[in-house]
């Protein structure tokens, strides 16, 4: 109870922890200091293939010195390539209109291929990233309905009318800043408004440009090359915004309202649903358990039936064990990175603000929780009888990373192929490979030894030496029919955040309830646990013993859901037609899928073992 509370203080809590952490403290500028703007990268949700800045003839600093920067192991697989741009921005002073590049009568020329690629990237409504002291640029719009202002991502790379394309080559930067105190500058506020200007609209004087009020846009020609100057205007607004909250703007970019709304409803609905499940389960299992301790005293001949019969068999060791070992191992190393993750997110640590940050940590996790994966893993194989722990081990440690890095090796090649900064860079893999054989693999190996030495898990019954027949089967206990019918309860549980998880991966939106994320974790946990307890029950009445693999597949039901749900996310939201992003959508869908069949196979595992273990230690066995 006093946990529950404490939990509870700490999600109400948890968007006001979110800026005390360490490394994100204020950034202090002085009035005029230059402030760097940096690029990220474009991304288009058409294509799912991120490019860095510079893939495109743009204007480049002075000599051309780039300065690429990336913090962590997650930015660089997000696609993320962070490099210094042209722009000369300075605190609080205002630029009315100047050239980004080149001279007003020497100006860029776009040769065919290079107007070729812009216009193929405009097509595919690419999107430009741009940083200010660590915050995203976003354009401002107006919602037509409601009048207010909304938020999207960074800016359009240009416009689409008919069959031509117009690059927006004019942008204008409206930055905001708060002073605590008069001397302190701290940048609060980020907005871009993108425009596309002729070159021959525009006017020099000695101030720099001037660009009229409806400039004809700039054509981007692929049959005769495109002559083009680039142009941009600073305007520095003083702003209420507090450092702490600068982030909000982006943050309320998606519909909070509706979301709190819903999924509050959507969780009382299971607890109510679950509350019922539970109930039922106890007063079914105290009539029989009280029915088999009588009978035994009473009356010898009455025919047992029920569940008590396969006492003999019910802890039998399933088949495959050493699989079976494996794929238990690694939903618990799932579960301990997903599970620690959250925490951490929940308590702001792992926050938009800090790119690349929740990646990186849940990778580490990973790797860490091999050992822990490892120890349970271990004992459950030696209590399944298992001899060769060393196979097993292996077995465990490349299991679900090798699918993920044949598939991720496979994809890459096609992301390479595309010159996309999404491709994993080479160094990177061998930083990957060698993490996993050097980290990995030997914290599993290490988890499996310590674990082999302790005792085995321990039964309430003997085994007996022959197995028991089992019986013709009702058409309701078929395998697949019950996995479906399992997967219903835990993934109404999952299912708003699921809506808001998919935008975030799929059209670059920020996800931050990660208070209300950690709470959907639970549910699914407690609501996976109950569907697998009913199931390995009715199974058991039937006679049918083989409830090991079983329990696994069947609490795993969810994800199939969650595949049918993918495969109308794809269909009624995203504009994907062409042949290499179908292919990602589709190989990540399917990564998805498996992990989290792992993780709530395991979990519905763990609790039909649990329950097994009690109910057979409350019957008497003579
Ligand atoms: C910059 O321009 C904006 C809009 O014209 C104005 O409100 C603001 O005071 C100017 N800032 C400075 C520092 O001149």
């Amino acid at each position: 109870m006093r946990l529950t509370l404490l939990f509870f203080i700490l999600l109400y809590f948890s968007p006001s922890l979110q800026f005390y952490v360490p490394g994100m403290a204020p950034v202090e500028f002085k009035k005029g200091e230059q402030i760097t703007v940096k690029a990220v990268k474009m991304t288009s949700v058409h294509t799912q293939l991120p490019y860095e800045y510079y893939s495109l003839p743009l204007c480049m600093p002075e000599n051309k010195e780039l300065n690429y920067k990336s913090e962590n192991l997650g930015e660089v697989l997000r696609g993320d390539r962070i490099v210094n741009t042209p722009y000369e921005v300075h605190m609080a002073e205002n630029v009315s209109c100047a050239l980004l590049c080149n001279e007003p009568n020497k100006p860029m020329n776009w040769k065919l291929f290079e107007a070729q690629k812009v216009i193929d990237r405009i097509q595919h409504e690419y999107f430009v990233h741009l940083l200010v002291d660590n915050l995203p640029a976003a354009t401002p719009i107006k919602n037509p309905e409601t009048n207010e202002m909304q938020y999207e991502h960074g800016y359009k790379l240009g416009v689409i009318v008919g069959d031509k394309s117009y690059i927006n080559n004019h942008l204008k930067l409206t930055l905001m800043y708060h002073n605590p105190t008069p001397e302190v500058y701290r940048v609060v506020g980020f907005h871009v408004e993108a425009k596309s200007v002729s070159i021959e609209d525009l006017k020099f004087d000695k101030n720099g440009c001037e660009i009229p009020t409806r400039p004809k846009p700039q054509l981007v020609d692929a049959k005769s090359g495109t002559k083009l100057l680039f142009t941009y205007e600073v305007q520095w607004r003083h702003s209420a915004i507090s450092w702490a909250s600068r982030w909000d703007t982006y943050l309320a970019m998606t519909d909070v309202q509706i979301h709190w709304f819903s999924i509050i409803n959507s969780l009382v609905v299971i607890f109510f649903l679950s509350g019922i499940l539970t109930m039922i389960m106890v007063r079914t299992l105290r009539r029989d358990i009280a029915r088999y301790n009588a009978d035994e005293s009473m009356d010898d001949a009455i025919e047992e039936t029920g569940w008590k019969l396969v006492h003999g068999d019910v802890f039998r060791p399933p088949r495959n064990s050493r699989l079976f070992a494996a794929v238990i191992g690694s939903g618990i190393q799932i579960f301990l990175m997903a599970l620690i993750t959250l925490f951490f997110a929940m308590l702001g640590m792992l926050s938009p603000a800090s790119r690349g940050a929740l990646m990186t940590a849940a990778i580490f996790l990973y790797v860490f929780m091999g050992l822990i994966a490892g120890y349970f893993s271990a004992r459950l194989y030696k209590t399944m009888k298992g001899r060769e722990w060393k196979r097993a081990a292996f077995l465990t440690a490349t299991f679900y990373p090798a699918i993920i890095a044949v598939t991720c090796f496979f994809l890459n090649f096609f992301i390479w192929g595309k010159a996309s900064s999404g491709a994993v860079p080479f160094s990177t893999m061998i930083y990957l490979l060698s993490i996993w054989f050097c980290i990995a693999l030997p914290l599993v190996y290490l988890g499996y030894y310590f674990g082999f030495r302790k005792q085995p898990f321990q039964h309430p019954v003997r085994t007996n030496q022959i197995p028991r027949q089992v019986p013709e089967q009702h058409w309701y206990l078929n395998p697949l029919l019950c996995t479906l019918m399992a997967g219903i309860l835990p993934f109404g549980a999952v299912f708003i955040e699921l809506f808001f998880i998919f935008s975030a991966i799929w059209e670059n939106q920020f996800y931050y309830l990660f208070g209300f994320l950690f709470l959907v974790f639970i549910i699914l946990v407690i609501s996976c646990s109950q569907i697998s307890i009913v199931m390995v029950y009715f199974q058991l009445c039937g006679e049918d013993y083989h409830w090991w693999w079983r329990s696994f597949v069947v609490s795993g039901g969810s994800a199939i859901y969650i595949l049918l749900y993918s495969i109308f996310y794809f269909i009624t939201k995203l504009e994907i037609t062409e042949f290499i992003p179908t292919l990602l959508y589709g190989s990540y869908t399917l990564l998805m899928v498996i992990t989290f069949w792992l993780l709530t196979g395991t979990i519905g595992f763990f609790a039909a073992y649990a329950f097994v273990q009690k109910i057979y230690s409350a019957v008497k066995i003579d």
